[in-house]
């Protein structure tokens, strides 16, 4: 099976999952929770059910923390094409929720999606501490240590006065995308009480070759595959790697990036393969 098509498999079963906790029909909140986060790659939530399964964590618990992962993520991309966020008018193929309800839905629906996130990972089948370790991981992910803070760097850079530095850009992008990169790569470890070092560097690595990769989509893609519109940061200011290196420079790094995090990868025998697939298919992607 080729990676897109595993990856295409494991989406399908992380959505299921996802569908057995939020009803078609109760509210227009919960519809619009729906609309949110099924579909898309649910790369994140592949990264949570490779390594839970590199840990022997149940495949059922797996794909309830990848769920978990993946409403979060949901919720930051709802809550990232807000007009006073990135102002997006097209997300997964779609109208952004903003556009297809209102402002007011879009923020609602962000907040339980968040919300629905940790009740999830508190009512997994698995020991106490795991579950409040992971609980405890995620909260910091994507909080202002997490995600949050680095979506405030990346609004306050699009009117900072001189461009960021390459330390200040990587600090934003490992905490706008990394930071919940990292919790869906350790998950595994984390949830079986193993040691989440090797899969910690694998996950640093991967996830800023996965924002770079972006950034170069957003330069060179095709809307239609990518399924939201491009050729938007340079004009809103945004600080990338593209802004940095330029097209080259940002492919190199990438590269590098990706050969870095099959490395960490080492002590783990062909059973982290699909880890290694997830890694080439970031910086190969088109959408
Ligand atoms: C897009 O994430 C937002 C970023 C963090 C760059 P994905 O490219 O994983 O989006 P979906 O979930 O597949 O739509
Ligand atoms: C979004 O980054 C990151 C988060 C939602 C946390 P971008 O703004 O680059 O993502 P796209 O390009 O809109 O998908
Ligand atoms: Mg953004
Ligand atoms: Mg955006
Ligand atoms: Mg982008």
């Amino acid at each position: 099976m080729s990676f897109e098509d595993r990856l295409k498999s494991v989406a399908a079963e992380v959505d299921a999952t996802l569908d057995g906790y939020l009803d078609a029909d109760t509210s227009t909140i919960e519809e619009a929770m729906r609309y949110a986060v099924l579909g898309g790659k649910k790369l994140r939530g592949f990264l949570v059910v490779e390594s839970c399964a590199l840990h022997a964590v149940p495949k059922n618990e797996a794909l309830k923390a990848a769920a978990a992962i993946e409403c979060i993520h949901a919720y930051s991309l709802v809550h990232d094409d807000l007009p006073c966020m990135d102002d997006d008018d097209l997300r997964r193929g779609k109208p952004t929720l903003h556009k297809q309800w209102d402002e007011a839905t879009a923020v609602l629906a962000g907040d339980a999606l968040q919300t629905l996130a940790f009740e999830i990972l508190a009512d997994l089948n698995l020991p106490a501490e795991s579950r409040v370790n992971a609980i405890r991981k995620l909260a910091r992910a994507s909080g202002k240590d997490g995600m949050v803070l680095g979506q405030a760097l990346d609004i306050a850079a699009e009117s900072a006065t001189a461009p960021l530095s390459l330390d200040q850009i990587k600090r934003l992008q490992a905490h706008k995308t990394g930071c919940l990169i990292e919790w869906s790569a350790t998950a595994g470890a984390v949830l079986a009480g193993a040691d989440a070092g090797p899969l910690q560097a694998y996950a640093n690595a991967l996830g800023l070759a996965f924002q770079i990769a972006d950034d170069i989509l957003d330069e060179t893609g095709d809307e239609a595959k990518a399924g939201k519109r491009l050729k938007k940061d340079a004009d809103a200011g945004k600080a990338t790697f593209v802004s940095h290196y330029g097209l080259e420079g940002a492919q190199d790094m990438a590269r590098a990036l990706v050969a870095d995090a099959i490395d960490a990868l080492s002590l783990y025998d062909a059973q982290a393969d699909h880890l290694r697939d997830a890694a080439k298919f970031v910086i190969s992607r088109e959408h």
